[in-house]
């Protein structure tokens, strides 16, 4: 198992990517702490996998908080007694015309997907910086690294994540804390629920492989970076986008 005596933070557990994130942590070992505002899936999922042991705990942050950051840390360090893993996955969803974006939609998508990114990071590497290292990953996405129409706030917020990553990857490097980033394509989740079929089928057709991405690709890439097998990555924002940027 390649998470054996590891413990991980994945927030926005609950649902899609971070679920599915969740679910492959403990198949390789891990102890996770499932945290998100969706007490009821999340508490859920933690009963469903502590069927033969502890394997999870579910706690409640809301990611745009510092304080629910600073708690759910010291969750992870009260119940499992370290922590070594953080997949800051947490983010919403939005397509405004920018026109017509309200500055506070515009707030609350940068600090729940990009503020709750760095507070996270903030509080995370403090608790690694005690046991002498750890794996830090960010979920950014393609809209990280190319434009689309109607998303501003979150296309700014994933830019954001994408060098934010760079940033926190060089200034820890030498205290064994690697940081990378996931950037997936379009993925078949919960997020995409208000998405018309007409619109999934034209983001299918964007992606050369020809389908949407599944939560659990996602998820396996999520495990690679948190793994020793990845003890030279550094500072990557790794594509998982089934070619949507190769184009
Ligand atoms: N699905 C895609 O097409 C896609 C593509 C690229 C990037 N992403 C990114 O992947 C990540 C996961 O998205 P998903 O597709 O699994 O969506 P999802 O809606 O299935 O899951 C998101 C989870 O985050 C939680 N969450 C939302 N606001 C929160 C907050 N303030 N604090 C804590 N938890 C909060 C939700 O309750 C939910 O459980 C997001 O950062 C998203 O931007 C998704």
């Amino acid at each position: 198992m390649r998470l054996e005596n590891k413990v991980a933070i994945v927030t926005g557990g609950s649902s899609g990517i971070g679920e599915w994130t969740v679910r492959e942590m403990v198949k390789e070992g891990a102890k996770v702490v499932i945290a998100d505002i969706n007490e009821e899936l999340g508490q859920k999922l933690a009963d469903e996998l502590n069927q033969d042991g502890k394997h999870t705990v579910f706690q409640f942050v809301d990611v745009s908080k510092e304080d629910d950051i600073v708690s759910m840390v010291n969750r992870a360090e009260a119940e499992f007694g370290k922590l070594d893993i953080i997949f800051s996955n947490a983010g919403i969803g939005a397509m405004h015309p920018s026109t017509e974006l309200d500055y506070e939609d515009w707030q609350r998508i940068i600090s729940i997907n990009l503020d709750g990114v760095f507070l996270c990071a903030k509080h995370a590497i403090k608790a690694m910086q005690k046991t002498g290292g750890g794996s830090v990953i960010n979920c950014s996405s393609i809209l990280g690294h190319v434009g689309q129409a109607a998303t501003a706030a979150y296309t700014a917020a994933k830019g954001g994540v994408t060098n934010l990553t760079r940033a926190l990857a060089v200034e820890y490097a030498k205290e064994n804390i690697r940081v990378n980033a996931i950037c997936p394509g379009y993925v078949d989740t919960p997020i995409l629920d208000g998405v018309e079929p007409e619109m999934k089928e034209a983001l299918i057709s964007l992606h050369p492989i020809g389908r949407l991405g599944r939560p659990e690709e996602i998820a396996k890439a999520a495990v690679f970076l948190a793994s020793d097998e990845a003890s030279f990555v550094i500072g990557a924002n790794l594509l998982v986008d089934g070619g949507y940027t190769a184009q």
